[in-house]
């Protein structure tokens, strides 16, 4: 299959909303990262995302919708609490988890009562949701496991050829994946840290639990070894040596800096000199893919603060490392 390249120009838009409607996948932006867009309510359709992803079955993706209204088909109920955070947040990276009407194919949901929801923040997925004319499953529009795409190059660079279209609309503003949040049980819950911040959250939800869930109300997907770059990542810590573990040349590792200048490495990327995490965010997947393509024989990346973005971040981070290391003169300590 030759995957279409669209301009998100209104032509664009309705070939785009054709496929979607005839049952095919259309890889578009939103402001956090791309997503592979199918309708939600053809569990065939669905089915596709999940094989050509190579996503397992049991990892729930989210469901689109263009207007806060059409949550009315997905979800069971609207509580007040979700009336507040979608007037509030929406549009924007948040998603929220609530029981599921049985209209919504077990497939999106991974057999789970529940379905998330958000109304994305970006013009074209908008328009693309509006011309298809229902809901639209999407999870990040990446091999499953590796980053997350924040251009459309990156969705080529992982799935060309394996879906019908790409909407081609550049970088992603936010970069990093929407806030998940359930509504679904008694106290709201975060089940992934994204793009609204946590503090902005609890202005609302003073109750709000981030501790991990267990049992049915689980979220399957955020698995502890996520993002993964084929080079392997390990996180900064300071320290001398530890007693196991091996030295690399610094100058075959690539560094992954907040906003430090770190010169004497083999390459280096700056999440943001100014040391805004807003910016570290929308740089964060495009400057791990291109340390991932440099030939290094490993990523060292440097902590991030654990506040607004910083959260998601640093989850990120230390779901797509494989261990620690330490910097020892002009060499790095990679602790086994
Ligand atoms: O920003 C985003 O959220 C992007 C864009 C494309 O919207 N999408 C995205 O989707 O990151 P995905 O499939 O890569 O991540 C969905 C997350 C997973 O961690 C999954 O476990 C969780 O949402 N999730 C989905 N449905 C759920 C449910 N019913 N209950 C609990 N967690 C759920
Ligand atoms: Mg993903």
């Amino acid at each position: 299959m030759k995957t279409l390249v669209l301009s998100p120009d209104e032509a664009g838009l309705a070939r785009a909303a054709e496929i979607i409607r005839r049952g095919g996948l259309v890889a578009f932006p939103t402001e956090t990262v791309y997503g592979l867009g199918a309708d939600a309510l053809s569990a065939q359709a669905v089915t596709r995302v999940f094989e050509v992803k190579g996503r397992p079955r049991f990892d729930p993706t989210i469901v689109h919708v263009a207007a806060p209204e059409e949550v009315r088909t997905l979800w069971k109920s609207i509580p007040p609490l979700a009336e507040m955070l979608m007037q509030r947040f929406w549009p924007g990276p948040l998603t929220l988890v609530l029981p599921k009407n049985r209209s919504v194919p077990d497939i999106v949901t991974a057999g789970l009562p529940t379905v998330a929801v958000r109304m994305p923040a970006h013009p074209v997925a908008l328009k693309l949701i509006q011309a298809a004319g229902r809901p639209l499953a999407a999870p990040s529009a990446n091999r499953f496991g590796r980053s997350s795409p924040t251009h459309h190059e990156h969705v080529l660079s992982d799935l060309d050829n394996q879906v019908e279209a790409v909407l081609a609309a550049g970088p992603t503003t936010v970069g990093i994946e929407s806030t998940v949040l359930s509504l679904a049980e008694p106290t709201p819950r975060l089940l992934r840290p994204g793009g609204t911040a946590l503090e902005a959250l609890r202005e609302l939800l003073p109750a709000l639990r981030v501790d991990a869930p267990t049992g049915p109300s689980s979220s399957p997907g955020t698995l502890p070894r996520h993002y993964l770059p084929r080079t392997p990542l390990f996180l900064l810590e300071s320290g001398p040596p530890e007693a196991s573990g091996e030295y690399l040349e610094r100058r075959r590792c690539g560094m992954l800096a907040f906003k430090e200048p770190w010169q004497a490495f083999g390459r280096v990327e700056r999440l943001s000199p100014a040391g805004d995490l807003r910016e570290a965010a929308a740089q964060f997947f495009a400057a791990l893919r291109r340390l991932d393509a440099a030939d290094l024989s490993a990523i060292v990346a440097e902590q991030v603060p654990e506040e607004g973005l910083g959260l998601a971040i640093a989850d990120r981070l230390r779901r797509a490392c494989s261990g620690r290391a330490r910097l020892v003169g002009e060499r790095v300590w990679i602790i086994r």
